[in-house]
């Protein structure tokens, strides 16, 4: 695979990137990084974990619901597709749906890691031989990424985007983000998308405050990652993780919580933080169906249908790009 080999020359313009964000982001009043940074290769093996806490319902409700409702999806999908799926990751939530497609064209995941997506890679070419696969290695939503499907023949381009991904962006962002996989999409293709539903407060706190501490080592890991690859000096013991629903903004917030005054230096820079103050690294936007097809509306989309679990904590909706 092309993309797995980086060269250094890439690699020290990546660097310098992330230096950049990590600087900008410091520099604020209220201090954020970029979530994408939390998807190194510890980052994603650590998010794999997460998705199989207890108290992190989000991924086996949405299995669940695939799982009950695949032909009738792979039915709305239709036969001879592409599928699309931006931040990939592992693939293993694709797998049962490509098993059951008709004549599917192929399956081109995106991901910001290349080590995870070469070895999914390889279990999905051994599983499902006669798949053509196209891997891309990015971010998402950078338009080159994208480049790529005008080189492949297809009956019907579906993005493929579970997870709850769509819920990671503040709302302008995610519209924008809508607006990204329409421009890749011909009038009647498709996009199968994950939200999760608003709900008590207490069970979404959970889900981003795990009892297991896979979300604290996750969140702490963007970090260490600042330490190793920026040389900064972060204590982690010095930082705490926080996860709380803003009702307001229909959001959880994760945040890294100073429990100090401290410096931290990050490539000749020094950080002040005041004791109490955090490092807002993520959020989790959840939606009711109703608010959700309003959005996929605004960024291009007619919203066709939707699959539920019963206790309607979660949703997978099929829309058309118009
Ligand atoms: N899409 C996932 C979500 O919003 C991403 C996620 C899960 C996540 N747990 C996290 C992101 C913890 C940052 C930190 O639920």
């Amino acid at each position: 695979m092309k993309a797995a080999v980086s060269s250094m020359q890439e690699s020290s313009q990546q660097d310098h990137e992330f230096l950049n964000d990590v600087l900008r982001g410091l520099a604020g009043d209220q201090k954020t990084l970029p979530c994408k940074y939390l998807y190194d290769e510890l980052g994603s093996q650590l998010f794999e974990k997460i998705c199989d806490v207890d108290d992190y319902y989000l991924t086996r409700t949405e299995a669940k619901i695939f799982n009950q409702y695949l032909p009738d999806i792979a039915e709305e999908v239709g036969p001879g597709a592409l599928l699309v799926e931006p931040g990939a990751g592992n693939c293993e939530k694709v797998e049962g749906l490509l098993h059951l497609l008709k004549s599917p064209s192929g399956y081109y995941p995106i991901d910001i890691s290349p080590e995870i997506l070469y070895l999914a890679g390889q279990r999905i070419k051994k599983g499902l031989p006669h798949i053509s696969i196209w891997p891309e290695v990015g971010d998402f939503t950078q338009a080159e990424v994208w480049d790529n499907l005008s080189n492949i023949e297809s009956k019907k381009r579906v993005v493929f985007f579970p997870g709850s991904t769509i819920g990671n962006f503040e709302p302008d962002r995610a519209e924008q983000l809508l607006e990204t996989f329409a421009a890749n999409l011909r009038a009647g293709d498709g996009l199968l998308i994950g939200t999760d539903l608003v709900k008590d407060s207490v069970v979404l706190e959970r889900a981003y405050h795990d009892s297991e501490h896979i979300t604290e080592q996750f969140n702490k890991n963007l970090l260490q990652r600042i330490n190793s690859e920026l040389g900064g000096n972060f204590d982690l013991s010095s930082f705490s993780h926080r996860a709380f629903y803003q009702p307001l903004r229909q959001r959880v917030e994760m945040h890294l919580v100073s429990l100090r005054d401290q410096r931290v230096a990050i490539a000749g820079e020094q950080i002040v933080f005041l004791e109490g103050e955090t490092i807002h690294t993520e959020n989790s936007h959840k939606y009711k169906v109703s608010s959700f097809n309003t959005l996929l509306m605004k960024g291009g989309f007619k919203p066709v249908r939707h699959w539920t679990d019963s206790s309607e904590s979660y949703a997978i909706h099929y829309a058309q790009a118009i």
